[in-house]
């Protein structure tokens, strides 16, 4: 038999609510950046292990520090998201594909899992349109996958799982992990509240997601047993995307980036960041395909994202040829190489970030380009 703790409202006692209710000060409290960043640095070493075994001997360093920088760039990002977060009110919802969600969060989480956790995604065949915002949505699928990954040390099956149901989307998150006895069901929701030894969590992981699920009007419950697995189900409304589909995805304000780097884990980088913002990325790995893919790509391209390389004039050559038949394009140079301001080589088509950039801004500066401000 499987106990089923109910969606939050059933939780007994004072007050989970009203705990939560107080979240201003949760939000505010500096554990809460401790709590995430905690998270992002399973994600740094995840990635420094696959790095590790990838390890060529000619070029050993620079692909692991590529991945760490990486990582800890959200870790950058992240905290100062939540800074920022307890002095503005939070970033408005907008409609998006949960599936779409699901795909970029597991990709940059599958190192977190090691080898021993197989991970399987089983997305609704339609769209699972809600209204969220996408970087907490993103933190939330986080949370429950890295408490799935602690819950299964040894190793276990992690299935997330998403499904259209009536007018409500459902995302499942299950482990075959510990589980957990009633005594932890019942105060799971609870910040502060963990089984984790001291340093190892701060209980602030669910009570993070219950804050952010019920900002969007969702719902959670969770089935589990000691020592047979767990099953966290969020429940959101769904959107209709009647109105989203009927229209072009530009009217939506959905913009295409076409990146253009050779260096594949730079532009893995600029793709989640560009993705995790509802841009539509379009990528190649050298400037003959970028000028191609311009070429056939059937909607409008918004702005291209280009690798300076060497040398950095022939870069406003190449954007030259993309503006033959697309004049209106906007360009943003990314560059590891030039060190001095203004050098006279610096490309004039657009403006320049230094990488290594941070997340913040990275997507600052996208916006201006493609506001026209820059
Ligand atoms: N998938 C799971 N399987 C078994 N127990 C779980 C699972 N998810 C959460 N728990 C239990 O719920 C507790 C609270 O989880 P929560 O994510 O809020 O905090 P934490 O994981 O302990 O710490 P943090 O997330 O802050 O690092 C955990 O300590 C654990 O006992
Ligand atoms: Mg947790």
């Amino acid at each position: 038999m499987t106990a089923e703790s109910g969606a939050v409202s059933a939780a007994g006692g004072p007050s989970l609510e009203q705990a939560l209710a107080d979240n201003a000060s949760l939000r505010r409290h500096a554990s809460t950046v401790a709590h995430d960043f905690n998270n992002l640095l399973a994600v740094i070493s995840g990635y420094t292990d696959l790095m590790l075994r990838r390890l060529r001997p000619d070029d050993p360093m620079r692909r692991n520090a590529e991945a760490i920088k990486r990582a800890t760039e959200w870790g950058l990002a992240l905290a100062q998201q939540v800074l920022a977060g307890s002095r503005q009110p939070p970033p408005p919802p907008a409609p998006m594909d949960l599936n779409q969600l699901v795909t970029n969060v597991t990709r940059v989480l599958q190192p977190v899992l090691g080898e021993n956790i197989e991970l399987t995604t089983r997305l609704a065949p339609d769209p699972a349109r809600v209204s969220v915002n996408a970087h907490q949505m993103g933190q939330v699928i986080m949370n429950l996958v890295v408490n799935a990954r602690d819950a299964m040390p040894a190793g276990g099956q992690l299935v997330i799982e998403t499904a259209n149901v009536g007018q409500v989307v459902m995302l499942a998150v299950s482990d075959t992990g510990s589980g957990m006895d009633e005594e932890t069901r019942a105060h799971l929701f609870e910040p502060y509240f963990t089984t984790k030894e001291p340093g190892r969590g701060s209980g602030l992981g669910l009570a993070t997601v219950h804050d952010i699920v019920t900002r969007f009007g969702g719902q959670i419950s969770v089935m589990s047993n000691a020592g047979s697995g767990a099953t966290f189900k969020i429940y959101l409304p769904r959107v209709d995307d009647a109105a989203s589909s009927a229209a072009p995805r530009h009217a939506a304000g959905i913009q295409t980036v076409l990146v253009v780097d050779d260096e594949p884990e730079v532009r893995d980088l600029i793709r989640e960041i560009l993705e995790l913002q509802d841009y539509v990325v379009l990528e190649a790995g050298d400037r003959e395909s970028g000028l191609a893919l311009a070429g056939r790509h059937a909607g409008v391209i918004d702005l291209m994202v280009v690798d300076v390389g060497v040398p950095p004039m022939l870069a406003d050559e190449w954007v030259k040829r993309v503006r033959v038949t697309r004049p209106d394009v906007k360009v943003l140079y990314v560059s590891g190489y030039l060190s001095d301001e203004g050098s006279m080589d610096a490309p004039k088509l657009g403006p320049l970030v230094q990488k290594p950039f941070t997340v913040g801004a990275f997507t600052k500066l996208v916006r201006l380009v493609l506001s026209g401000a820059q």
